[in-house]
């Protein structure tokens, strides 16, 4: 007997900002049924699938869900039933068809990444298997962490321009210890903070700190700082990532990083960049330029892609297509990998192929806007990417992905084994 939908359920929920998301319910034939909730972004790149909001002023400023969801419970549910559920890539195009519309705006990308991601738990309570394996594309691995432990951006008020500065805890046995060495060293970053008298605006949207600090420099010396007075070797154990969201302070051709009291081209801003990679234990640079400077892209990627990852979030989109011609033009060496960008988990394995293809890495990653769902620790895990973007070590939306990795590692026995950046992505020595 085909294990067949039976039924979908979908209802407004509330993402980590107290904004709606949704929720979807999958039931199928056998009776196993699940849940998924879906994501959401703040700092959204210009070429996502459009998220589906009300636009109704009288309910949640017009951000609520209502119609996804309503489409969920009505068309797509009518064309869902009977279907084939083990055949993921079956329902996403037939959930793409449906659709019709090239960025998913006619049902909405919330709503079909909900059915998606719904189903393929739903199946893997009916084979009763952890999700990683009904997900697995191969040789499953637990991924690297890259761990917040400052915003700035839009992600806290603006403070600095950057909008994450990161640490990669690669030199480590196992993924348990080098989560414990990111809560030293995030304490550490704390009292760094107090110390020097800084403003301590709180958590930020990902869990980090985000703190009054001068300038985005600033922000990569404290975080050395931290990891050294934590005991850790910068760049030998510990290395940093930094994602620069540079599309958001980028105005009439210029970079306008006001913080440090100047405004930039693109090659000035590749040899700010260039010169940070110098200066601290930098590995990994996501969206460095404007999401559409592709010129720029390619002379970041040729300047600095032999030693370090040069990572396309907004500038790639989880798109296929976005990223062939990336990929065809010589820009970054790496993709972020967010699921609710393109809108189907088959799109998404798309993506984490071709960039498998082509040598390029890949990082999934949460949103700044979450749930509690860890589905992104499964799925990173499956598509053994190798490394993870989920926020910080506060905030339980972060916690839950971070704890079912630890899950995954002591109950289910998966290996870890640290990256090493020592040798740069495309495997020559860092200078
Ligand atoms: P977003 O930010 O979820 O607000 O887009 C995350 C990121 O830019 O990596
Ligand atoms: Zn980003």
């Amino acid at each position: 007997m085909p294990l067949t939908i039976y039924s979908l359920h979908a209802w407004e929920i509330l993402d980590s900002r107290g904004r709606p998301t949704l929720a979807v319910e999958a039931t199928l034939s056998d009776g196993a049924s699940a849940t998924a909730q879906v994501p959401s972004g703040a700092s959204t790149g210009t070429h996502e699938a459009v998220e589906l909001r009300d636009g109704d002023p009288k309910r949640y400023g017009g951000k609520g869900t209502l119609r996804a969801a309503g489409h969920v419970n009505t068309e797509i549910a009518r064309v869902a039933a009977g279907r084939n559920a083990d055949d993921q890539a079956a329902l996403d195009a037939e959930l793409i068809a449906l659709d019709g519309t090239a960025d998913k705006s006619r049902l909405g990308a919330n709503a079909l990444l909900g059915v998606s991601c719904a189903v393929a738990r739903a199946v893997s309570h009916s084979r009763r298997q952890p999700l990683y394996q009904t997900l697995s594309l191969g040789s499953p691995r637990l991924p690297v962490p890259m761990i917040n432990i400052l915003s700035g951006g839009l992600h806290a008020g603006a403070n600095i321009e950057f909008q994450d500065f990161l640490i990669i805890p690669h030199g480590f046995d196992s993924f348990a210890e080098a989560l414990e060495a990111t809560v030293k060293i995030h304490g550490a970053a704390g009292s760094l903070i107090r110390r020097a008298g800084h403003v301590l605006n709180g958590v930020a949207d990902e869990g980090g700190w985000g703190p009054l600090l001068s300038s985005n420099q600033a922000a990569l010396a404290l975080l050395t700082d931290a990891i050294v007075e934590s005991g850790f070797q910068p760049g030998a154990q510990v290395s940093i990532a930094i994602d620069v969201a540079a599309s958001h302070f980028y105005e009439d051709g210029r970079y306008r990083l006001t913080s440090e009291g100047r405004s930039l081209t693109s090659e000035e801003m590749v040899d700010l960049l260039a010169r940070w990679t110098r200066e601290f234990p930098v590995v990994s640079i996501e969206d460095g330029l404007f999401e559409d400077d592709w010129d720029g892209w390619r002379v970041l990627t040729e300047k600095l892609a032999d030693k370090t990852q040069i990572v396309g979030d907004d500038f790639f989109t989880t798109n296929e297509s976005r990223l062939r011609r990336g990929i065809e033009a010589g820009c970054a060496n790496t993709v972020l990998v967010k699921m609710n960008q393109i809108g189907t988990l088959s799109e998404t394995f798309g993506v984490c192929r071709l960039a498998k293809e082509n040598g390029y890495a890949a990082v999934v990653s949460a949103r700044s806007g979450e749930t509690e769902d860890s589905f992104l620790a499964d799925l990173a895990t499956a598509t053994g990417a190798g490394q993870i973007k989920i926020g910080s070590i506060t905030r339980s939306e972060r916690l839950a992905k971070y704890n079912r990795l630890l899950e995954l590692e002591s109950r289910h026995g998966l290996a870890w084994q640290g990256r090493d950046f020592s040798t740069g992505i495309l495997g020559r020595r860092r200078g």
